[in-house]
């Protein structure tokens, strides 16, 4: 018989932890039909991207990188180049890659069509275009099965209804559907068992989790039924909106011993005259409150953010309230952005945009503010001693490693590479604005 070398392929993946995930199922897929992963893309027989769309700036990288792909081309013509996920779905987008030599071109809602797709393209010497333009059922057949690493992503649901005005997302990934538990519990029991000790619950907004099936079990109950998993220490979830973060999801963060005291609940903007053109469905004054019951029944709790500045319309006024908000909450961290209309959205149509100059010196304002914050927090915790789950290397000094609290905050501590993979305590020497640094206690 013939013997045909391995196809190698390269993986580019941009966005948020949806396409990390993404990314995963379809690398076990491409495995499980034989090919194999290079970590040069010089080497590769297929590149693929996993796509994100949530700013213009992240798109805009995406095509630089395919430009940098096409000159790999010139010089292997039998290159296949494969595009998905979130640009994939947006007939803008679609209309621009038409013009680059993109040759698979799949969506968010066919990730298990890639191998297929692939071999398609490479027999017929054609592109072979097929994105779903509507999401189908759950599919439950994708391989569980990956690298297992101490740490994993599983995803509880798929999509968003919340229709942001400023996002794209519910238009990229489609209607809000659930994963039946009994799917979610068996994947991560299967996980355990191979090793991995830490998961995080992924969705747009978990908190509205079985709520669009009908499921007779929300995310309090999801959270308690992972928690009585054996060998899952940790349980981490993405991300929380404050509209649907109810009273008994905060107890069950309480109680549940393997939950961390860290919740991801973007607050977007601190006007409520914005909150409502975003179309948040929630008040700065509710937020407050929630912050207020978190912190008593949950102490210790990270709190982290998102923060827009520049949506249409935002006044000085506005953004004052939103600076006053980032000083009343003191966020651990905050991801900050500038806002960027997504054609096809909202907010995108209305007429009074921001001009780029007054959004950016917002923008730094805002990060100014911010990073002292949250340095100040952490310096607060020098000398205290915090549980650290050691991860592995750290990816600034080789020679150390990096652990994580249970309040999700990296620290950089020396000790010996077979303490990867516990759970230890460390004292922290040192708080800065990202990282803390500390050392081992015995
Ligand atoms: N489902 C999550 C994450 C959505 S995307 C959530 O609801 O929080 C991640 C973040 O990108 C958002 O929280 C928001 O702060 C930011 N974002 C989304 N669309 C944006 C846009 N058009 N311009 C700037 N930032 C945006
Ligand atoms: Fe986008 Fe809002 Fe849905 Fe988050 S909740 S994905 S910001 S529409
Ligand atoms: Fe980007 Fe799509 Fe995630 S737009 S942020 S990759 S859901």
């Amino acid at each position: 018989m013939k013997q045909h070398k391995p196809m190698k392929y390269y993986f580019y993946t941009y966005g948020c932890q949806m396409n990390v995930r993404d990314s995963e199922i379809i690398a076990t897929l491409l495995q499980d039909n034989g090919y194999e992963e290079t970590n040069s893309p010089q080497a590769a027989d297929l590149i693929l991207l996993n796509t994100c769309s949530v700013r213009h700036s992240a798109e805009n990288k995406i095509y630089g990188k395919l430009g940098e792909i096409n000159l790999l081309k010139r010089n292997n013509p039998e290159l296949i180049v494969a595009l998905g996920g979130c640009m994939a779905q947006l007939l803008d987008c679609r209309q621009r890659l038409k013009k680059i030599g993109v040759d698979v071109l799949f969506g968010t809602h066919n990730l298990h069509e890639v191998p297929y797709l692939v071999s398609k393209a490479r027999e017929t010497g054609k592109k072979v275009w097929q994105v779903w333009d509507e999401e189908g059922m759950v599919i439950e057949e994708y391989p569980t099965n990956r690298k297992t690493g101490l740490s994993a992503f599983v995803n509880i649901m798929y999509g968003c209804n919340n229709f942001c005005s400023y996002c794209i997302v519910p238009y990229t990934r489609g209607r809000e559907r659930s994963r039946r538990p009994e799917n979610i519990i068996n994947e991560i029991k299967q996980l355990a068992e191979q090793g991995c000790r830490e998961v995080t619950l992924l969705g747009q907004n978990v908190n509205s989790y079985g709520k669009t099936n009908n499921q007779d079990k929300d995310f309090a109950d999801l959270l308690g039924l992972v928690n009585d998993i054996d060998g899952i220490e940790r349980i981490r979830f993405t991300t929380s909106h404050p509209q649907d973060m109810s009273d008994k999801l905060i107890e069950a963060i309480a109680v549940n011993p393997k939950v961390c005291e860290h919740v991801h609940v973007p607050l977007q903007a601190g006007s409520n005259r914005i909150l409502q053109k975003m179309n948040r469905k929630y008040t700065r004054e509710h937020y407050l409150e929630l912050v207020r019951k978190m912190r008593e029944r949950i102490p210790g709790i990270a709190i982290t953010s998102d923060l827009i500045v520049g949506f249409p319309g935002e006044s000085d006024e506005d953004f004052r309230d939103t600076m006053d908000m980032v000083n009343k909450v003191r966020f651990d961290a905050a991801f900050t952005f500038l806002y960027s209309p997504r054609q096809g959205t909202r907010a995108a149509e209305l007429t009074d945009q921001i001009p780029i100059e007054v959004k950016k010196s917002r923008l730094n304002e805002l990060m100014t503010v911010q990073y002292q914050i949250a340095r100040d927090i952490n310096t607060s915790l020098e000398g205290s001693i915090q549980e650290v789950f050691v991860e592995g290397p750290s990816k600034t000094n080789v020679e150390k490693l990096m652990a994580r609290t249970r309040t999700n905050r990296i620290v950089i501590i020396s000790a010996a590479k077979d303490l990867i993979g516990q759970i230890i305590h460390v004292r922290i020497t040192e708080g800065k604005t990202f990282s803390l640094m500390g050392d081992v206690v015995l």
